[in-house]
């Protein structure tokens, strides 16, 4: 490590900084930390050992995205699957979570934890509320979409990943934001997590810069076929009410056009309703889960 620091960066990294900052810049990066416990293998250290280290590097990882004007970090911390591990390994990363996370989302507030999490269960679980929806007769059938899917998802609040980043030379996504990942830029790096550093993730960004304008055309024209879908919904339905009032001649297009404005208007309503409805559900699941004492 240079002795020649400004601020988090070498000179020379913020030289380089600097020319990456010229392009497009992804402004959320989600990680799969992968390759601790090979690591350790490799140094002679104990696994706990390659855990921590792993850990100190994500802290390192979060600033260097600061410096680099990355506004928005998710990583996957613990899978649903990493629970088979054994009880002394699944102990010590809970140890090291208690001690090391709180501290670090007070500095880090862009951070998301993805924390005994799978991407199927999440998915999964996004269905079942839209069903309660149904059910509770505060959603129609049709009101079930690709867009209302992403609203019940955990990750709601935030844009999809821009760039996705793994580590350790494993080539798969292993249950990690499958539905978020569709038009992210895929990097597969074999550095172990650890080792990793300011040049892998610029090399990572790079990446991102030459198969930009590939990714942002079929983003472009996933969200144009979702808005034409949406379109051919409401004007189906609007299409029933006209044939049940009897009145489907193409005389009637002032009447179609101002049905499908309502049409469209109510269902935003009943879609507002059942997200406030669904985030009171959510509250109070997490409020018996962890009361807060009085
Ligand atoms: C993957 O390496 C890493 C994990 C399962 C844990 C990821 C957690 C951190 C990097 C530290 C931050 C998290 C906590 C919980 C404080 P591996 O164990 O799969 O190693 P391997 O691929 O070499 O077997
Ligand atoms: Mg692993």
């Amino acid at each position: 490590m240079s002795w020649i620091r400004e601020g988090e960066l070498t000179i020379i990294e913020r030289f380089c900084a600097n020319i990456i900052k010229a392009g497009p810049m992804p402004k959320h990066v989600a990680f799969i930390m992968d390759g601790n416990r090979r690591y350790a293998q490799k140094c002679h250290v104990e696994r706990q050992q390659g855990h921590s280290q792993g850990f100190d590097k994500l802290a390192q990882t979060l600033r260097w995205c600061l410096n680099l004007g990355i506004r928005e970090v998710t990583v996957y911390a613990f899978s649903i699957e990493n629970f088979k591990r054994s009880k002394e390994e699944v102990d010590g990363l809970m140890d090291l979570a208690r001690q090391k996370f709180s501290r670090l989302l007070e500095e880090q507030c862009f951070l998301n934890v993805c924390f005994a999490y799978t991407s199927r269960h999440e998915i999964s679980n996004a269905v079942r509320e839209m069903a309660w929806g149904v059910e509770q007769g505060l959603l129609e059938p049709s009101d079930v979409s690709e867009s209302l899917l992403d609203k019940c998802l955990y990750t709601n609040n935030s844009p999809d990943p821009d760039l996705l980043i793994r580590t350790s030379g494993e080539v798969r996504l292993s249950d990690f934001l499958l539905w978020q990942t569709s038009h992210s830029c895929l990097v597969f790096q074999s550095v172990l997590w650890p080792e990793y550093s300011f040049w892998n993730l610029c090399e990572a960004i790079l990446q991102f810069q030459m198969n930009y304008s590939a990714l942002q055309k079929a983003r472009d024209s996933y969200l144009e076929e979702r808005r034409r879908q949406q379109l051919e919904r409401d004007q189906a339905y609007v299409n029933k009410k006209l044939q049940q009032e009897g009145s489907v001649s193409r005389a009637d297009s002032r009447r179609r056009r101002s049905l499908l404005q309502k049409c469209t208007a109510l269902r935003e309503e009943r879609i507002q309703g059942f997200l406030q409805a669904l985030e009171h559900k959510r509250a109070d699941f997490l409020e018996r889960l962890c009361p807060v004492s009085a």
